[in-house]
């Protein structure tokens, strides 16, 4: 019979996540009678054994409804955990904290790389159950993730209040979101929010396709356009060197040449993440309309949950909780047709969920007129 366990969250922060820890202390001391320790900003609460007892001094009152984590968060790893100036390999560390402190197990909030840290740590020994959370739901084995839905509505609600202003100057609006190398927030918020043209990486987009779509458009009385660009989108050139480079890294064995690529690849992303203000700025040539860029950045990740997040964050930690009792470990609590499924950390870590091209979201926008940029 579990006792005692750990929550940690972990990666950027989301909507739902205060939920979550709420749902695990709650259900966990309802259910089963288990104390929850909370561990402070990520894996590095766990090395440094910093944490709060959740079950205490009602810490666990008035967080369903709060933005952000309680617990703070960090992208610190475990195997190359800064420390003195020098990133060092902290597991073992961690392993034993949760010993010292009669962990049965440790549940992760997190996004892909989250998951990925937790399982080395399963590796090592520790019961591991994570949860996936990311604005981005780019997490792959589950259908959604926590966080999404909020940011899908800012996201909508944003290119909502563009429109008025778009229409009254006549102009385009190009609006980044986020989503990092994946366009489920900007082709989700771009249909919701009736955007003209939808940008994502999984599409490289050629410019003169993207200005013909927006001529056409003045062409039949319409002076104003919005963009809904995904910050990872790309173009068809950049998208091809981009691939050459991943993929030379991906067969060469010389360690050196590994090296030089994986520098190579840095750069291009770089490009890639400022490539909005070019991207307008050629769109204003081509179409010689007046043209303006708004990057909503981590407004989209800030405030209070949607009720729709926070029944699935509470409902993955109450899961989370049952599979503790189960002593079902190494697992992420996914969503599959509807239902919450553990599935093995071994077959989803080190994947990311992107957009399939055939996807019902990318079929709907084609067949309503919206530009893709191809
Ligand atoms: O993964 C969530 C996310 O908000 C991405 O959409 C974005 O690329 C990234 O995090 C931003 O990270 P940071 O908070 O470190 O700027």
């Amino acid at each position: 019979m579990a006792k005692q366990i750990g929550v940690l969250t972990a990666g950027g922060d989301t909507p739902g996540l205060n939920a979550a820890i709420r749902a695990i202390g709650k259900a966990g001391m309802n259910a089963y009678g288990i104390r929850t320790i909370g561990f402070l900003d990520g894996f590095r609460g766990l090395m440094q054994s910093r944490f709060v007892r959740m079950n205490e001094e009602g810490r666990l009152s008035g967080l369903l409804t709060l933005g952000g984590t309680v617990l703070g968060t960090s992208r610190d790893k475990p195997h190359k955990m800064p420390v003195g100036g020098k990133k060092m390999d902290m597991t073992q560390v961690m392993v034993d904290n949760y010993e010292r402190l009669h962990l049965d197990a440790l549940i992760c909030l997190g996004g892909g790389g989250t998951a990925k840290n937790a399982y080395r740590l399963h590796q090592h020994g520790l019961n591991i159950i994570t949860l996936p959370k990311t604005i981005d739901n780019d997490i792959y084995g589950t259908e959604i993730t926590f966080g999404f839905d909020t940011a899908l509505i800012i996201a909508t609600e944003a290119i909502d209040r563009l429109h008025s202003t778009a229409h009254s100057h006549h102009r385009i609006i190009v609006a980044e979101i986020m989503g990092h190398n994946t366009g489920w927030l900007a082709l989700g918020a771009g249909i919701a929010g009736g955007a003209d043209v939808i940008l994502i990486p999984e599409i490289p987009y050629n410019i003169d396709k993207v200005a013909e779509a927006i001529n056409k458009r003045s062409q039949g009385g319409k002076r104003f356009s919005i963009v809904a660009v995904s910050e990872g989108a790309m173009s068809e050139d950049v998208a091809k060197r981009l691939n050459a480079a991943e993929q030379e890294r991906e067969a060469s064995d010389d360690k050196e040449r590994r090296k030089e690529l994986k520098k190579q690849i840095i750069d291009i992303e770089r490009e890639r993440s400022q490539s909005t203000k070019e991207l307008t700025s050629e769109l204003e040539k081509r179409t010689g309309l007046e043209s303006r860029v708004t990057i909503l950045g981590h407004v989209q990740r800030g405030g209070t949950p949607s009720p729709a997040d926070r029944l699935l964050a509470t409902q993955l930690g109450e899961a989370a909780i049952h599979a503790v009792n189960d002593g079902t470990f190494g697992v992420m609590m996914t969503i599959q047709g509807g239902k919450i499924v553990p599935r093995p950390l071994e077959e989803v870590v080190g994947k990311r969920k992107n957009v399939p091209l055939d996807h019902q979201w990318i079929d709907t926008a084609r067949h309503l007129g919206i530009a893709m940029g191809d």
